[in-house]
């Protein structure tokens, strides 16, 4: 797959932090990564970025590997990674595993949605399955597209990232083919350079569909990474999934 989402490069990988602040929900996103592993586990994370997730887990004593498409975005994982505790691996989740297996397996933050075609996305799903062992549990959390699947207008916003420094965002969506287009643009004094970057949105009940055909089972949907229910109005959800082999 050209994995568009090599749209994280340096520029972008820099100011990744301030697009998704540290401290939004990721140790809630750790806690509940963690509750679902045994102590010292092994857990995969795709799209692992720049280690926000990956490197707490690793603290906390899990084994754990990243596999991402941006060299960028692992520079600076390995960078944060003074203690190389986290193994990292350059390639495409939709296309290449590890060879390993895993008592979890995650993908976080809507990263599975970088895969453009439905193709891609069982291909994720299929290796998340072959990376499992019998009793692992896959972690997905994505965006609930029904907002987005509505919109009439291209979306324009501004967000504030340091002082002096500020990112355009465009968002367009193409409903036919569930896609979204976006774009990023930073404006801080240098040269205005834009990213284009592309998402094929699932709804949930596509995705369990799509599990079911890699082999996997729903076990459990939760609105949030505190467990709270999952309903008509959740912006998100984290569902748990695995192996459909798995005793019940
Ligand atoms: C939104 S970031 C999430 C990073 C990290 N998981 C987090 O929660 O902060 C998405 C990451 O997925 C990576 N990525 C995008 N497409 C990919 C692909 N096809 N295979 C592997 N990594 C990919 C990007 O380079 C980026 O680091």
């Amino acid at each position: 797959m050209a994995a568009n989402n090599v749209h994280y490069d340096e520029k972008l990988a820099g100011v990744y932090d301030q697009m998704y602040p540290i401290e939004f929900d990721t140790s809630l996103a750790v806690d509940f990564i963690a509750a679902l592993a045994p102590a010292g586990g092994r857990v995969l994370e795709l799209g692992v970025g720049n280690g926000r997730i990956a490197l707490p887990l690793a603290a906390r004593g899990f084994q754990v590997h990243g596999i991402d498409a941006s060299e960028a975005m692992l520079a600076v994982l390995r960078k944060r990674d003074a203690r190389n505790e986290v193994v990292t691996e350059t390639g495409d989740f939709t296309e290449t595993g590890t060879g390993l297996t895993f008592d979890v397996v995650t993908v976080v933050l809507n990263t599975f949605f970088v895969a453009v075609t439905k193709e891609q996305q069982l291909g994720c799903l299929r290796l998340a399955r072959e990376q499992l062992v019998a009793n692992g549990k896959f972690i997905l959390e994505a965006f609930d597209p029904a907002p987005y699947h509505a919109m009439e207008k291209q979306d324009f916003s501004m967000r504030h990232l340091a002082d002096g420094a500020v990112m355009l965002d465009t968002l367009a969506v193409d409903r036919a083919h569930q896609l979204m287009y976006g774009t990023h643009t930073i404006v801080d004094g240098g040269r205005p350079e834009t990213k284009h970057h592309v998402l094929r949105y699932a709804f949930p009940f596509e995705i369990d569909l799509l599990a079911e055909l890699a082999g996997l089972r729903l076990v459990d949907r939760w609105e949030d990474w505190e467990r709270n229910p999952y309903t008509a109005r959740s912006p998100r959800h984290v569902s748990v999934y695995e192996r459909a082999d798995a005793p019940a």
